[in-house]
C-alpha cells in the first residue's frame, strides 16, 4: 500500500519537481518574511514546490508559514519535512550524549530522546539529525561530545535506544519525529583528532568497528542517514558507492533515504575529486545520496546531467521514492501541518516533566572516579563548603554545544544546586577563582582560551582555607567540544591547572567537579586530589544532578563510555584494542609502548566507583564449548558489599583468541545495569549466541569461527573475573 502511494505520487512528477524533493535549504532568511536579498529565488523555488525539506526553521509560526507557502502554491502539494539537530533536546536539555551514555541506561536514553522528539514535533520539527553513532576513540575530536563512545557494541545500543525514543512505535503520531544515524561513515576517525579530516581504515575496521551501529540503527527502522565529511582511503563517503549503495541500500536492504552534510556534495570539489557543481553531482547521485543538504549541486546540475544521458532517471526516481516514502510513513501527506500545533508548543517546551526527566537523566550520568578519604557522600559533620572554580557558577556550561533552542544561561549552576540541597545550617561559600570563557562564545565562532589572570586565586585560596570541604568545579567551556572543536591539548584550558594546586595546597580536602565533553588529561589532578566526580555537562538540571549525587541523595552509578588517558600522546586510546605482535612485557624495551608513558588508560573503559562496593564472584558457564543452535549462558554474582543500596554495571567482555584475522584483546558484548541493596547478592546471567562471536572475517563475510574464547565479566574493562569456552561453527 505504501509503495503503491509512493510511486502514484511520483508519477504525477515532473522532472524538476522531482529534483526539488532532492533538494534541503537551510533557513538563510526568516520564511515569516520577505525574503532578505538574495533569496528571492529560494522562496519562489518553495513556492513552485521545488524544495524538499528545510532545516534550522524552528516553532510552529515559521514552519506553518514555510508549509503554507509550499502546500498553498505549489502543484502537486507535497509536504515539507522539517529538519533540526536535537542532540540532547530541543528547549530542555538533557545530558550531552556522551555523559548521558554514561548512564549505560537505555531506558533513559530512550526516555530523554522520546522527550526532546516531543518537544521539537510541537515546535514544527518533524526531523532530528541525531544519533550520531559515529564510534569515536580520538580525545582530541571536539565532536567525541555527541557520541557514544568508543565501542562499537555499546554505540549500537544507545544509538537502537535514541533511535525508538524519536519515532516511537507509531510513526503518524504527531509526537514521532525521522531520526537519522549520521555520519555515514568512518567521521568520528579523523585523523589526528582534526575535525573533517582524511580518514584512513581498512575493511576490517570499517566493518568490525564503525558499521555495525549504523547497521544496527537500520534494522531498528531509523528513517534516515545521513552521510559524512570525510573521505576513506581516498573516497569521500558522500561520493562513496560502496557504502551508500552497495552496503546500506543493498546489502542491508535499507528503505529510507540519505541525506548529504552540509553541503558536502560540493566539498567534493575542495576533496579534489569533482571539477565542478556538476561533477559533484554526478559522483554523490549515482554514488547513492538522496538529498541535497545545502549544497547547489543537485538544483543546478541533475537535470543537465539528465538531458546528457549521463544518469538516468531512474536513479533520480529511486531517490524520491525513498524521501517521498519517510513523508508518507511520518503521516505527512495526510496531515501537513502535523506538526504545527501552537497549544502543544507551549505545553511541551521546557515542561516540568521534562525537567524532572533531565535531573533524572543528569544524575544518571555522573561517574565518580574517585573517592579516597570518603569525601563523599559530604558527610554530616561538614559545617562549611566552599564552592570553588571558574564553571562553578556558570549557568551556560552546562548546556553544551548543539544546544537547540536551549536558552542560554538557562542551567542550574552547580553553585546553586549545592545551596538548594545543602542541609539547613551548612554555610556556602563561592570564590571563582579564575575565567574561563573569553570571547564571543557561539557556535560558528572559533573559541582559544589564553586566561592569564590569576588574580582571583587569593580570595580562592582564602574560601578555601576557611572550609571543611571544597568543592572545586574546573573542566571545559560548553564551546570547548561539538563540531570544529579539536584540541592538541586535552588539559585544563587556562589558569585552571594553577588554580587547581593553589586551593588544594590551602585545603586538602577537596571534591573535583569535572565538567566536560571529552575526556581529559588530568593525571596531577587524579595522582593528588582525594576525590574526583565526573559531571559532563548535564543540561539544564545540571547543579542540580551533581548537588543530588553530592549530598548521597543519589548513589552514583555511571561508568566511562570512554578511556580517560594519562597524556593526550596516547591518542586514540580505546580498551578494545589489538594485541600486536609485541604486547609485553613491560621490562622489555621491545614491546609496543611508550618510554615515557604506560600504555594504559587512567580511567578505563567502564570504569566508575559508587558509594558502595560490588563484589564479582563464581562466574560460570553452563557448557565449555557450544555450537550453532545451543547458546552458552554465562552466570556470575555480583554482592553489595558495602552499607548503602546501589546500581552496578555488569559488564560482559569476549575474546577470540585465533580467528582469520587479528581480534581485540577485549569486546563488549553485553551489559546490565543491576540495583542491589547493601548486603544482598545478585546473580547476572548472560547469552552467548553466534551472532555475538561473529565478526567480518577473512572471507569478506559477517560470521563466527570455531575456536577458544575467553569470556570476562566485571565492573570495567580491566577488573575482570575470566573463563574460557570453544565454539564450533557447524
Ligand atoms: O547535522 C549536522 C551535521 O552533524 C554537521 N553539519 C551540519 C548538519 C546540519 O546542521
Amino acid at each position: 500500500k505504501l509503495e503503491a502511494k509512493v510511486d502514484s505520487v511520483l508519477s504525477l512528477m515532473t522532472l524538476e519537481e522531482k529534483i526539488g524533493q532532492m533538494v534541503q535549504y537551510s533557513a538563510s532568511w526568516d520564511v515569516t518574511g520577505p525574503p532578505t536579498a538574495g533569496n528571492e529565488n529560494r522562496l519562489e523555488n518553495l513556492k513552485r514546490g521545488l524544495v524538499g525539506s528545510m532545516l534550522n526553521v524552528t516553532g510552529v509560526k515559521a514552519t506553518k508559514e514555510a508549509q503554507r507557502l509550499n502546500m498553498e502554491n505549489s502543484r502537486l502539494k507535497i509536504p515539507l519535512i522539517f529538519g533540526y539537530d536535537v542532540i540532547h533536546g530541543y528547549k530542555t536539555l538533557f545530558p550531552i550524549p556522551l555523559g548521558e551514555s554514561a548512564s549505560w541506561d537505555l531506558d533513559i536514553m530512550e526516555r530523554t530522546a522520546r522527550a526532546a522528539a516531543r518537544e521539537s514535533a510541537a515546535a514544527g520539527i518533524g526531523w532530528t539529525f541525531a544519533p550520531m553513532v559515529d564510534v569515536s576513540r580520538d580525545a582530541r575530536w571536539g565532536r567525541i561530545m555527541e557520541g557514544a563512545g568508543e565501542d562499537p557494541f555499546l554505540v549500537a545500543k544507545i544509538g537502537v535506544a535514541r533511535v525508538k525514543g524519536f519515532q516511537t512505535d507509531d510513526l503518524t503520531s504527531p509526537t514521532a519525529i525521522a531520526a537519522c544515524a549520521k555520519h555515514f561513515a568512518g567521521y568520528g576517525f579523523a585523523e589526528a583528532g582534526r575535525d573533517y579530516n582524511t580518514v584512513n581504515l581498512g575493511m576490517s575496521e570499517l566493518h568490525n568497528t564503525i558499521l555495525p551501529p549504523f547497521k544496527a540503527a537500520a534494522d531498528a527502522g531509523v528513517l534516515t542517514f545521513m552521510n559524512s565529511f570525510n573521505e576513506i582511503d581516498g573516497i569521500p563517503s558522500t561520493g562513496n558507492p560502496y557504502l551508500q549503495r552497495e552496503i546500506l541500500k543493498e546489502e542491508w536492504n535499507y528503505k529510507g533515504f540519505i541525506v548529504s552534510d552540509w553541503g558536502s556534495i560540493s566539498e567534493m570539489i575542495a576533496h579534489g575529486v569533482a571539477e565542478n557543481h556538476k561533477e559533484a553531482a554526478y559522483i554523490a547521485l549515482t554514488a547513492g545520496s538522496d538529498m541535497d543538504m545545502e549544497g547547489n549541486a543537485y538544483e543546478t546540475s541533475i537535470e543537465d546531467l539528465i538531458k546528457e544521458g549521463r544518469v538516468s532517471e531512474t536513479l533520480v526516481d529511486d531517490a524520491v521514492k525513498r524521501i517521498l516514502r519517510v513523508k508518507f510513513q511520518l503521516g505527512l501527506f495526510d496531515d501537513p501541518y502535523k506538526y504545527c500545533d501552537a497549544k502543544a508548543e507551549k505545553k511541551e517546551l521546557y515542561s516540568k516533566e521534562n525537567q524532572q526527566l533531565s535531573l533524572e537523566a543528569g544524575k544518571k550520568s555522573i561517574v565518580l572516579l574517585k573517592n579516597e578519604n570518603a569525601l563523599l557522600p559530604i558527610a554530616s559533620k561538614v559545617k562549611t563548603i566552599a564552592v570553588i572554580g571558574p564553571l562553578a557558577d556558570d549557568n551556560d556550561s552546562p548546556l553544551g554545544n548543539w544546544r537547540g533552542q536551549g536558552v542560554s544561561n538557562s542551567a542550574v549552576s552547580v553553585l546553586e544546586g549545592i545551596r538548594r540541597y545543602a542541609p539547613k545550617g551548612t554555610k556556602v561559600t563561592y570564590a571563582k577563582g579564575a575565567d574561563l570563557s573569553i570571547g564571543e562564545r557561539s557556535f560558528l565562532k572559533h573559541m582559544t582560551i589564553n586566561e592569564t589572570d590569576t588574580s582571583g586565586f587569593g580570595k580562592a585560596v582564602e574560601t578555601a582555607k576557611e572550609a571543611d570541604l571544597v568543592i572545586l568545579v574546573v573542566g571545559e567551556d560548553a564551546f570547548q567540544t561539538g563540531e570544529a572543536r579539536s584540541q592538541t591539548d586535552i588539559g585544563f584550558a587556562g589558569v585552571q591547572d594553577e588554580l587547581i594546586k593553589v586551593v588544594y595546597k590551602a585545603n586538602s580536602n577537596v571534591v573535583m567537579v569535572l565538567m566536560n565533553g571529552r575526556p581529559m588529561d588530568i593525571s596531577w589532578s587524579a595522582a593528588n586530589i582525594p576525590t574526583i566526580l565526573e559531571s559532563w555537562l548535564l543540561g539544564s538540571q545540571h547543579g542540580n544532578a551533581v548537588a543530588e549525587v553530592l549530598f548521597g541523595k543519589y548513589n552514583p552509578s555511571g561508568k566511562l563510555p570512554v578511556s580517560f588517558p594519562r597524556s593526550v600522546g596516547q591518542e586514540p586510546l580505546y580498551y578494545n584494542q589489538k594485541n600486536t605482535g609485541r604486547p609485553g612485557p613491560i621490562e622489555d624495551v621491545t614491546y609496543s609502548h611508550y618510554v615515557d608513558e604506560r600504555r594504559d588508560a587512567l580511567y578505563p573503559f567502564g570504569y566508575g566507583l559508587s558509594y558502595t562496593t560490588f563484589k564479582y564472584d563464581n562466574i560460570s558457564l553452563s557448557a565449555s564449548s557450544f555450537s550453532e543452535g545451543e547458546p552458552l549462558t554465562v552466570t556470575v554474582s555480583v554482592t553489595n558489599t558495602g552499607k548503602l543500596d546501589g546500581e552496578e554495571v555488569v559488564q560482559l567482555y569476549l575474546r577470540d583468541l585465533v580467528a582469520s584475522t587479528t581480534r581485540p584483546i577485549k569486546e563488549l558484548k553485553g551489559f546490565e545495569k543491576v540495583f542491589i541493596k547493601a548486603g544482598e547478592t545478585k546473580k547476572v546471567i548472560f547469552t552467548i549466541d553466534r551472532e555475538l562471536l561473529s565478526f567480518y572475517t577473512r572471507n569478506k563475510k559477517w560470521e563466527a569461527e570455531s575456536g577458544d574464547f575467553k569470556v570476562f565479566v566485571g565492573g570495567n574493562s580491566v577488573d575482570v573475573l575470566e573463563a574460557s569456552f570453544k565454539y564450533k561453527n557447524e
